[in-house]
């Protein structure tokens, strides 16, 4: 049994292993001599994304999300309206962030409509964590920014209290939304929240 056990964990890590190194190829390939990025976590069909980088060609812009036919739905934007400064990936975050060049720096990162998952047990599913915003600290500039946008009240003063809590980020409440376009979540809801901390 316990043989059984170790063997199927041994060929998660196996598994694991692998995507991480395919990631790192992927993005070393696509975004060779490229220092910074503006990232979008749970980009899902890429609306936002595919705009921001069409408004703002000087930019590299790189989108992920877990759900292949989504990306493919991004992929298949970026191919129609020929953007250039465009990359999405089907990646999870914490593998993502692991797979990418230390080097990278994000000037940066946007989460829209992010899974809320409202039940106290799952909270430890939320992107949001001290330890993301940690990570992302480490991956930012003095000045460069974390924009956060939800419906789901809890999870944005959720959002709020972390990024309080934390010091490496300050929000900052006169700062303007970076760029307004209705992502797919967000033309289905009547209400959000948004905040935009600054790296200090
Ligand atoms: C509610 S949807 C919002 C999509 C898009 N931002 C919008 O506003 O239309 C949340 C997205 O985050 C993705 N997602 C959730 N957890 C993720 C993770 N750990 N890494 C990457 N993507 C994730 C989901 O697959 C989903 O597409």
């Amino acid at each position: 049994m316990m043989t059984e056990i170790s063997e199927a964990h041994a060929r998660e890590l196996a598994k694991q292993a692998a995507r991480k190194a395919e990631l790192a190829e992927i993005c070393q390939r696509d975004l060779a001599g490229c220092d910074r990025i503006l990232f979008e976590a749970g980009c899902g069909h890429g609306h936002w994304l595919s705009d921001y980088a069409e408004a703002h060609p000087d930019t590299i812009c790189v989108g992920i999300d877990l759900i292949s036919w989504r990306i493919r739905k991004g992929n298949d934007k970026k191919a129609k309206r020929g953007i250039q400064n465009l990359y999405f990936y089907k990646a999870e975050l914490g593998e993502f962030l692991g797979a990418l060049p230390a080097s990278l720096r994000f000037e940066r990162t946007v989460l829209l409509f992010p899974d809320p998952w409202p039940k106290a047990k799952h909270h430890r599913r939320r992107m949001v964590q001290s330890a993301l915003l940690d990570e992302l600290a480490r991956r930012t500039d003095v000045g460069g920014e974390f924009c956060f946008r939800s419906d789901d009240r809890p999870y944005f003063d959720w959002a709020v209290e972390h990024l309080q809590a934390h010091d490496e980020w300050i929000i900052d409440e006169a700062a303007p939304w970076p760029y307004e376009s209705e992502t797919y979540f967000q033309s289905l809801m009547d209400a959000y929240f948004s905040v935009i901390a600054k790296r200090v």
